[in-house]
């Protein structure tokens, strides 16, 4: 691994494993190509862009004629495709986009390595294509976790258009023979994710002393990945994963989302002592739930701990911390975020007709 692209690598994860690539393997070049959509932000990136080792293109995975542009000019033997639609909640609102970018666009960029890729003839070449637990659906409480060889059975279009892509290059790998690797992760938290997801929208708005809206009974359950835990099991598998082989992360912990607020709440309260919204868990609102909304996600990560040595490092309490701590030291970068049209318009979107108590 030499020259990388990243795509979407201006949103929360590829802005992450940007932070850790260069950290990590100052050797590397590392171009990164991102539409810079409401998720997309240069500001996640602004500490390394005069890095000489880093350079951003702004433009968008399914230009065919830019990424062919790009892989040969800088003659990229791997690519990490970050790039996508990514919250369930506005595929319910709005799918197209989620077809379009994540099932068309990953379709799009395949075949412009696939034109890349066979007229070299190189070796070490990788495509590695960054998924999620959610295309294997819902598990009942009690049902043993998902592992590699579970059937794939998505429940909302984010799920159903990130299935359509794994499965698009996997069918790659197996007809023109592009080295692929997947990965499966399970729900991340950490610096710079946007404040519409769980985490820091509930962080952001116990700042504000706005109610913390919980969807349904709050008992749904996801396993949670301190982000840098998973740009670690990235690197672990482009640099030693097998060729054509799906790999699932986790953070082998099960909370409840009433939980994970309740733990934010309580680490605000020590925080913020003299907070006025303290103590933080009176602002919870349980409001209407979200439509097919998944009960539970667990994942088996023996694979890539057998295979690769790879193993969380943070645990729950530990990455939730710094988060908190984090969030609270960057207000300014949640502040530009929040202050735009686009996410007033959002959130107005999403909530306001979801009553609560
Ligand atoms: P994000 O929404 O924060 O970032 C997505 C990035 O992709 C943005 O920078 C956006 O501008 C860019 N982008 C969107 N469409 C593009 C296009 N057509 N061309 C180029 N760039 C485009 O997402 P994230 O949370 O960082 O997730 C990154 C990847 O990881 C996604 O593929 C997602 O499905 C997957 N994933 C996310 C999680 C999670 O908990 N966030 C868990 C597992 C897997
Ligand atoms: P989210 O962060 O959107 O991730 P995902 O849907 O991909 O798992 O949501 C995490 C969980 O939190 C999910 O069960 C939905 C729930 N949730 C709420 O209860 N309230 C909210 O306002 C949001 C955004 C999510």
């Amino acid at each position: 691994m030499n020259h990388v692209l990243i795509t979407g690598g201006a949103g929360f994860i590829g802005s992450n494993f940007i932070h850790r690539l260069i950290e990590l393997r100052p050797d590397l070049l590392i171009i990164n190509l991102d539409l810079l959509t409401y998720a997309g932000n240069k500001d996640n990136l602004k500490s390394v862009e005069d890095n000489s080792q880093y350079q951003f293109i702004h433009g968008d995975i399914a230009d065919q004629p830019l990424v062919e542009s790009i892989l040969e000019k800088y003659q990229i033997d791997t690519v990490v495709n970050f790039a996508a639609e990514s919250h369930v909640d506005r595929s319910i609102c709005g799918p197209i986009q989620f077809l379009n970018t994540n099932v068309v666009g990953t379709g799009i960029l395949l075949e412009a390595v696939r034109k890349f890729w066979s007229s070299k003839n190189t070796t070490g070449f990788r495509f590695h294509h960054i998924s999620t637990d959610e295309v294997f659906g819902s598990l009942n409480p009690g049902e043993p976790p998902f592992n590699e060889a579970s059937q794939y059975s998505p429940n909302s279009p984010y799920s159903a258009s990130k299935a359509a892509s794994d499965h698009l290059v996997r069918a790659y790998h197996h007809t023109y023979g592009i080295p692929i690797t997947i990965s499966n992760c399970t729900n991340n938290y950490g610096p710079y994710q946007f404040p519409e997801k769980l985490i820091p929208l509930i962080i952001m708005n116990c700042l504000r002393g706005k109610s913390l809206p919980v969807y349904g009974d709050g008992q749904q359950i996801r396993d949670w990945l301190y982000v840098e835990d998973h740009c670690d099991a990235i690197l672990q598998i482009l640099e030693h994963g097998k060729v054509g082989e799906t790999y699932l992360i986790g953070g082998e912990n099960q909370p409840s989302n009433l939980e994970i607020i309740h733990q934010i709440t309580g680490l605000l309260d020590e925080l913020l002592p003299d907070s006025p919204y303290s103590p933080h868990s009176s602002l919870i609102k349980f409001v209407q739930d979200r439509p097919g909304h998944d009960r539970r996600y667990a994942m088996e990560i023996s694979r890539i701990q057998n295979e690769l040595g790879w193993s969380p490092k943070h645990n729950l309490a530990s990455g939730l911390r710094a988060t908190v701590e984090w969030y609270l030291s960057h207000q300014d970068w949640v502040n530009a975020l929040v202050e735009k049209e686009s996410f007033s318009t959002w959130i107005n979107n999403n909530y306001s007709n979801r009553g609560g108590n």
